[in-house]
């Protein structure tokens, strides 16, 4: 186990915030099959910040449920450190990536990684997110018959992340990250992070550590390669992915990203970031649309007008009631209290966004999709935060948004999502909050009596 998990204080009732007394593998359990339900039966029961005794933390999970402690939680990082919290996931995304790194070195490797994620410049790439998408359109309305749509939207995501990340254009190359990255970023292999350290282990190729650690060398090899390439490649200085911008990087000591090893971390942590949040978005926002006509009809409508506000409007209510990542994970600095809890130094403390996002005090019925109260005034501070807040906000959100907005836009304008069954319930899968099947949809081509005409 990581330095984090060694050092995580054991139970205590009297240091920890209260807890339900079941047992940690009943926990375990009710949380798996009921991620947004059960932790909200525990806020009810003892308020705002209480302790989930759930796997793998031996002590407990410090949880934080409304905007005041979700704004602690990420704001007040002299208590409750980032980086740390995350190393269950550092053999996936590398332990050097900034999503692993804690202070103070987080804030000058995100000063040299915010730039080519900037707004102005992702506005840039929209050509370029647009052709892949109308490229995809094509296979996913073909499974018109109610297919999931998380699956294509992986695929989708992926291609995007190798386009303006990696900045792959060879076909052939592409197509070789893709069979490399697919199995390895998938749900089967990344839950071995949370097996127990034995049986995570290299154990020989047939064993799940082993297959881990084999397609992680694989990820890596190709994007060694690719790094060395882009390095001697003459046209690089003109080039606006991610990777050739890092190279040529320098941060404010002088210090590029000329080690190989960390820039390999970042970029698979860049990979592993923003692929799967922004499929499962995109899965669950047409999901969500397809069981409520009224505000999927009243999308259309705005859209056809050459309106974005409903589109917005839309997608930040998607993320309010399934925020695809389920919560921003910290440890204690040092003893504390969270609300007026006691917290223990190096206990692990996560604001869980599904909680605050359907507070009833900041959300008026907020189990009810309704896209249209996010067209009024702001929110709270800290009553909506699907991309996290603080200094380790997701530098990856405007990217984000480009890709959900586009492919709603084009989806909806050549077809109408209906169910395709039962609404599906939310499951956990690592720290996604995923739709138990995938996200089925019905894709309805829209007829002449549904396509007025469209605003360039
Ligand atoms: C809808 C899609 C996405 C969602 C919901 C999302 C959500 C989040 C959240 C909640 C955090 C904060 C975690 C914390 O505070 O511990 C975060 C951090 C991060 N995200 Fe995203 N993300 C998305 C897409 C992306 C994309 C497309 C990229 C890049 C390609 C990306 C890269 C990152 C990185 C590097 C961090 C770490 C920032 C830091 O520690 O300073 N994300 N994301």
């Amino acid at each position: 186990m990581s330095d984090a998990f060694s050092r995580e204080p054991v139970w205590d009732p009297r240091r920890f915030p209260p807890a339900a007394r079941a047992p940690r593998t009943v926990q375990t359990a009710r949380m798996l099959r009921d991620p947004q339900g059960y932790p909200r039966a525990l806020r009810d029961r003892f308020g705002p910040v209480f302790s989930l005794r759930a796997f793998p933390y031996r002590g407990a999970l410090v949880c934080a449920a409304d905007a005041d402690t979700n704004r602690t939680v990420l704001t007040d990082h002299r208590r409750f450190t980032g980086g740390d919290a995350a190393a269950l996931l550092a053999p996936a995304v590398g332990a050097g990536s900034l999503i692993c790194t804690p202070p103070p070195g987080h804030l000058r490797r995100r000063r040299l990684l915010l730039p080519p994620f900037h707004g102005a410049r992702i506005a840039k790439w929209a050509g370029r997110v647009r052709e892949l998408v109308r490229t995809g359109l094509p296979e996913l309305l073909a499974a018109r018959d109610g297919g999931p749509v998380r699956p294509w939207a992986q695929r989708l995501t992926l291609d995007v992340i190798l386009r303006v990340v990696l900045g792959l254009t060879d076909p052939a190359r592409t197509a070789a990250f893709r069979r490399a990255l697919t199995p390895f970023v998938g749900t089967a292999n990344l839950a071995v992070l949370f097996l127990p350290g034995p049986v995570r282990r290299d154990l020989g190729p047939l064993s799940p550590g082993g297959r881990f650690h084999r397609l992680r060398a694989t990820v890596r090899a190709l994007a060694r390669e690719e790094i060395a390439a882009r390095r001697a490649a003459p046209d690089r200085a003109h080039r606006d992915d991610v990777l050739s911008l890092l190279l040529g990087a320098r941060d404010e000591e002088g210090v590029g990203p000329d080690d190989d090893d960390r820039l390999l971390d970042e970029l698979t942590g860049l990979v592993l970031a923003g692929y799967e949040t922004t499929a499962t978005t995109i899965a669950w926002t047409l999901h969500l649309l397809a069981h409520q006509p009224a505000a999927r009809d009243a999308l259309i409508a705005d859209l056809d007008t050459g309106s974005d506000q409903l589109l917005k409007a839309t997608l930040k209510e998607s993320s309010r009631l399934r925020p695809a990542v389920y919560n921003a994970m910290r440890t204690a600095a040092h003893d504390t209290e969270l609300g007026g809890r006691p917290v223990p130094r190096h206990a692990f403390v996560a604001a869980l966004f599904p909680l605050t996002h359907l507070d009833p005090a900041l959300w008026p019925d907020p189990d009810a999709f309704r896209p249209e109260r996010h067209l009024g005034p702001e929110p709270a501070p800290y009553a909506l935060t699907p991309f996290g807040g603080g200094v380790r906000r997701c530098i990856g959100a405007s990217l984000a948004q480009l890709e959900t907005e586009t492919v709603l836009t084009e989806v909806l304008a050549a077809a109408v999502p209906e169910p395709a069954g039962p609404p599906e319930p939310p499951r956990l899968v690592s720290v996604t909050l995923v739709p138990a099947h995938g996200g089925r949809v019905r894709l309805r081509p829209r007829g002449p009596r549904d396509r007025p005409p469209r605003m360039s």
